[in-house]
């Protein structure tokens, strides 16, 4: 590991820091070069988020929305959406989105425009780096040759390099400077130059030898993610089957000091990583015309996940001598994980679209989200008071910290797809 020198980047431009793209990783990274002393830029596309993030109602933990307040009031966070201001700030960092489309074919738009936008006003002695988790070789295709092409020297003129960003929204449990932050230069000298940026705040930092070797860090950490959460669904399968608690067998695996990490099982997986992340490699493999089987096999098996929850739901009320048409259907929690507000990629809006499309008459509760679009384009909002809805069933799907769920005790039938509602002695798992 770098100790990447101390004390925050300063130099003769407007601004130390641009950042393209004020979501969930750019605001929080932004507050963290800002909280150096750093003079941030962040370039959003989206008016509505940057009044959002103006007044202060944006979705982040505790001691960033201190950072925001900070920011706020020493004037070191300029927010626009004037791409031509990237000129007047000595590194760029871009953190735009890179989802997946209906058919889980990589959606690179909004990142090649970001990049043809660095590109068009990057400026001499500028560090240029990419966090956006993308196919390996991106940085190069559109960052590195469209640079050559206007007549930058990378290493000499201009400094390129892709730091993956390792940011756990809404898990208080790591601060984002005692993360280690990867980095990979088009050259040594752009890693360096891309180590002493993200050094302002990050406590460690681990060169590797390539841009290319820093993108494949992202996509191994994430299918790692991938692949061994539906090895945990597996086991909650198996685990049913043999009468076995799924969730004390991995407990007690997991006391073992070495060569295991626990994973969980749950409804699916959701957000903006692991549900599209590994689509980027297995696309980028069909073009070489191979493929990578088992990774594959874990992404077939986490998209069928969310139908499991929907087939368990008809046999439990199989099992009482009733179907799905018009039965009362609450799901409790929709956001993808604990304590965030984000439903992207949920489980829960195909479990709940799947629900209503059986007939069901489908509710849910989550304070955190007030409403969400389901697939067909039809919007819900979370009902106010889930005991007075009437549920046949319950189906758990996120628990978030502080939400009562004591009116379960009053619902026939609950499945847990969390498996962690131990608290509700009569939820059977899923
Ligand atoms: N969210 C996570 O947990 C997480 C963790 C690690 C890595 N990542 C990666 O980080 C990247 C960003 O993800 P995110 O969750 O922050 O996305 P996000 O959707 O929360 O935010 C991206 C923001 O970029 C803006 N934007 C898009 N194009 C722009 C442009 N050309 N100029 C200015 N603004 C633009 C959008 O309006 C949006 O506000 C993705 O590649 C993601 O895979 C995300």
């Amino acid at each position: 590991m770098l100790k990447p020198r101390s004390g925050p980047v300063k130099s003769n431009f407007r601004y130390d820091i641009a950042i393209i793209g004020m979501g969930y990783v750019g605001l929080p990274t932004s507050l963290a070069f800002a909280e150096t002393g750093l003079r941030v830029l962040g370039i959003e596309l989206s008016e509505r988020r940057i009044e959002a993030i103006t007044d202060g109602h944006v979705d982040l933990l505790a001691s960033d929305q201190e950072r925001l307040s900070n920011a706020r009031h020493n004037g070191l966070l300029t927010l626009s959406g004037d791409p031509a201001l990237l000129a007047q700030a000595a590194a760029v960092i871009v953190c735009v989105p890179t989802p997946v489309d209906a058919y889980l074919v990589p959606d690179l738009s909004l990142l090649r425009a970001a990049c043809a936008t660095v590109v068009e006003h990057a400026v001499a002695e500028q560090v240029l780096i990419l966090t956006s988790t993308s196919y390996v070789g991106s940085t190069r295709d559109l960052m590195v040759n469209p640079l050559v092409e206007r007549g930058f020297t990378p290493g000499t003129d201009i400094f390129i390099a892709f730091s993956p960003e390792r940011i756990n929204p809404g898990a208080a449990g790591f601060a984002h400077e005692d993360v280690p932050r990867v980095v990979g230069g088009a050259t040594p000298n752009c890693t360096a130059a891309a180590a002493t940026i993200v050094g302002s705040y990050v406590t460690q930092i681990h060169p590797v030898s390539s841009m290319e070797a820093a993108e494949m860090t992202k996509l191994v950490e994430n299918i790692f993610r991938a692949v061994n959460i539906a090895l945990a669904n597996e086991f909650a399968d198996v685990s049913a089957l043999l009468d076995l608690d799924v969730v004390e067998v991995i407990n007690a695996a997991a006391t073992k000091p070495y060569g295991f990490m626990p994973f969980l099982p749950g409804p699916g997986v959701g957000g903006h990583c692991i549900p599209c992340d590994p689509h980027y490699l297995l696309w980028q493999l069909h073009k070489e015309r191979r493929s990578a089987p088992l990774i594959e096999q874990t992404m077939s098996l986490i998209a069928a996940r969310p139908r499991h929850v929907v087939d368990r739901v008809r046999e439990l009320l199989s099992a009482k001598g009733r179907g799905l048409t018009g039965t009362r259907v609450i799901v409790v929690g929709v956001a993808y994980k604990p304590d965030v507000e984000d439903v992207r990629e949920s489980p829960a809006l195909e479990v709940m679209s799947s629900l209503l499309h059986e007939g069901a008459i489908v509710a849910y509760y989550d304070p955190l989200c007030p409403h969400v679009r389901l697939h067909d384009g039809s919007m819900l909002a979370s009902i106010g008071d889930p005991s007075e809805f009437g549920s046949d069933v319950a189906v758990i799907h996120t628990a978030h910290t502080g939400v009562d769920l004591g009116w379960l005790d009053d619902v026939d039938l609950v499945l847990d797809t969390s498996y962690s509602a131990s608290s509700i002695s009569h939820a059977v798992r899923l």
